[in-house]
């Protein structure tokens, strides 16, 4: 069955047909950048995992390619999982975890990698090492960079045997012969039962890591997802361990759809996709594009920046390709709009913001700003229960910005260039409505409202 326009996204990279999940392998690669994702060709349930591929000279218009990997070894016979790339020598290398279930239903789990000389043709190569004792069979997401010295690193998420995540280090001279360094973490730590997909993000002044640890008892505003994704600051060592403190764990996202995000660097930029789902099975299954056999979509690409310690997530400027006729203007106190279509950016500036503001997307989705608390909540309906629920955060600086980008069925509101983002799905019934309304008692907004549209399909 065909994707309608009531739910599609116009903007994002979804999948031809059946079930997406994580961004892997990103990466830039004669003359192109590669975007792959988990991928279920076949259904919308998580399994038959390949990994899908799109390619873009722009980041922004993509092209759809053959799946990059298929389950087909031993090693990988029931599912190709999660992982990062690397460009070396003229060649791409894929790394990734091979999934195979036993007869009896257990798992095994092997970390493989498979290369390319044109990006299209990958080759496996089998799996790279044998994991530690200690640990379960949840060992998975392996993802690789290189040091100044030349010198290869892999990390990879990790369950203990005393089931509390962790992650794994190792290093290499050649891609080929691995020698496990220890965990990537030098503080004991107990911290969610397994981290998934790790990733470094390395800047002139700090290093960063990010890892999704599944199963943080929630506390205040933090943690209301089913499963996290989070960084702490810190420094790389030269022996390959995290210098950086738990405590310091922050959430990367504030809204209800974030997940598995992995980063890759060009010319200086560290670039970020996430997955635009952290819901629960009962919530996917309850996703309407399922009847059209499809569900999900990564997020925007975003550019890391870290001020003060804190990762913001710009959208990536080459997003202002997209832009066609805008639409400007100066809203005192209230007005009401009509959004141009429903794939649109709405670039809000606030000077001076000195009153609580309200704005209602849709009549659907809820943007509450409280001045007393400087703090945002956004509120929507859950498709399954129907009922309204809220993501909050309070806000590190006075508002000055708002920037959304808005699909049919999914919201990435950037607060502030990037200080805190929220993401999510939303899935109406009457699925024409454009309307938007600002609601308030003193404040003023300029306003800017584009039409998006990619180029190609
Ligand atoms: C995260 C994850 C990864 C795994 C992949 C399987 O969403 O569970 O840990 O590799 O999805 O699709």
């Amino acid at each position: 069955m065909s994707k309608s326009e009531a739910y599609q996204l116009k903007y994002h990279i979804t999948p031809p047909q059946g079930l997406l999940n994580d961004p892997n392998g990103l990466a830039y690669f004669q003359d192109q950048y590669h975007v792959f994702y988990q991928w279920n060709p076949y259904g919308t349930e998580h399994k038959n995992k390949s990994w899908g591929h799109v390619v873009s000279s722009d980041l922004v218009n993509w092209r759809r390619k053959k799946a990059a990997l298929v389950p087909s070894e031993p090693y990988d016979k029931d599912g190709i999982y999660s992982g990062g790339s690397i460009v070396h020598d003229g060649k791409l290398y894929l790394f990734y975890t091979g999934n195979v279930i036993r007869d009896d239903g257990s798992r095994e789990s092997y970390q493989c990698a498979a290369v390319s000389e044109d990006g299209e043709q990958f080759r496996k190569l089998g799996p790279l090492f044998e994991h530690p004792p200690g640990y379960t069979r949840h060992v998975r997401d392996p993802k690789v960079w290189q040091d100044s010295e030349g010198n290869w690193w892999l990390i990879v998420g990790a369950q203990r045997e005393d089931l509390t995540g962790d992650a794994l280090v190792y290093k290499s001279e050649d891609l080929i012969n691995w020698s496990w360094e220890g965990s990537f973490l030098e503080q004991e730590h107990s911290f969610g039962y397994m981290w998934e997909c790790p990733d470094v993000m390395r800047f002139p002044e700090n290093d960063v890591f990010v890892f999704s640890p599944q199963g943080l008892p929630e506390e205040g505003d933090k943690y209301r997802n089913p499963n996290q994704s989070g960084y702490i600051v810190g420094r790389i060592s030269e022996t390959g361990q995290f210098l950086g403190e738990l405590s310091g764990f922050n959430e990367l996202d504030r809204g209800f759809d974030f997940y598995a995000p992995q980063s890759f660097k060009i010319n200086n930029r560290i670039i970020m996709f996430g997955w635009m789902s952290a819901m629960t099975e009962e919530s996917e299954q309850a996703v309407p594009t399922i009847r059209e056999g499809w569900v999900h979509t990564l997020t925007l690409p975003r550019e890391m920046v870290l001020k003060d310690g804190v990762l913001h997530q710009q959208p990536l400027r080459e997003l202002q390709l997209l832009r066609q006729d805008g639409v400007h203007g100066e809203i005192h106190s209230r007005g009401q709009w009509t959004l141009p279509s429903l794939a649109a950016e709405v670039v809000m500036r606030f000077n001076n913001q000195s009153a609580s503001f309200r704005i209602v997307i849709r009549n659907a989705v809820l943007v509450d700003f409280d001045h007393e608390q400087n703090s945002l909540t956004v509120w929507r309906t859950n498709w399954l229960t129907n009922q309204k629920e809220h993501r909050r955060v309070v806000l590190r600086h006075p508002l000055a910005e708002l920037q959304m980008f808005m699909e049919s069925s999914s919201i990435e509101l950037f607060v502030n260039q990037g200080e805190e983002v929220f993401s999510l799905r939303y899935f109406l019934e009457d699925t024409t409505e454009r309307s938007m309304r600002f609601e308030s008692d003193s404040s003023e907004v300029v306003f800017s409202m584009y039409p998006l549209q990619r180029s190609i399909d």
